[in-house]
């Protein structure tokens, strides 16, 4: 189905048996799949690494959305590209060279990806759009899967489509965290192209089918 992306977040996934998780919600239909990194410093939880995403790598050809919840995130820049990811989004407010930052990902051959905050404003990547290949709204404050979905973020998702489709943006329009099948036609109609999910899909009792449950729920809105 063209023009919705489903990212599911492997933070959720049962890494006793991550190759197995992973063949299934290819299986699924997935597009992307979304590998949450987490510092401890940024966000209060520490995830995975560079041999993660060579791990994941091995074990899939879809694109890997690579999400840094870190700080410092051009320190691994490098290593994350050469692990395999795809895209590589840094958070906008621990990122105070984003222009620099962003084209040396672009310089990597990896798409650049700015995320933002529940409370930080749009204004964080004006000047940056065309350096930008995707913009990430956070609908939860990042460091946990299973959150609940800030309800503000469809009208700040509506602002960022809007901000997009004026500078002539052609960045995909992510959106991240408390997505379910009510809140993904939410963001739908608010203009976002690219949903996570990570808790919404493993812990659905047909994980597979869940992908299908939540890109249907935007087609039938269409
Ligand atoms: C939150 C992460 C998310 C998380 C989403 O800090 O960035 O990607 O895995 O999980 P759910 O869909 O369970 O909110
Ligand atoms: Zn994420």
């Amino acid at each position: 189905m063209s023009g919705i992306r489903i990212a599911p977040s492997i933070l959720s996934a049962d890494f006793a048996q991550l190759g197995d998780d992973i063949a299934m919600i290819e299986a699924g239909g997935a597009d992307w799949i979304h590998v949450d990194v987490m510092d401890g410093r940024f966000v209060p939880n520490l995830t995975f690494g560079a041999k993660v995403i060579e791990t994941v790598r091995r074990l899939t050809s879809l694109p890997l959305d690579v999400h840094l919840m870190v700080v410092e995130p051009e320190r691994y820049f490098d290593d994350f590209v050469a692990a395999g990811a795809n895209g590589l989004t840094i958070h906008a407010e621990v990122s105070p060279h984003l222009h620099r930052q962003l084209t040396r990902i672009r310089e990597l051959g990896a798409t650049a990806g700015v995320a933002l905050n529940p409370s930080t404003p749009l204004t964080a990547v004006e000047d940056v759009l065309d350096e930008l290949d995707l913009l990430l709204i956070m609908s939860v404050n990042p460091g946990f899967g299973g959150q609940k979905f800030i309800e503000h973020s469809p009208d700040k998702i509506a602002r960022a489509r809007h901000m997009l489709d004026a500078a002539g943006s052609r960045a995909a329009l992510e959106v991240d965290g408390g997505i379910n099948r009510k809140t993904i036609v939410q963001c739908w109609r608010a203009g976002a192209d690219t949903f996570v999910a990570g808790n919404a899909i493993f812990a659905a009792s047909d994980p597979k089918g869940e992908i299908a449950a939540l890109r249907a729920q935007c087609v039938q809105t269409v």
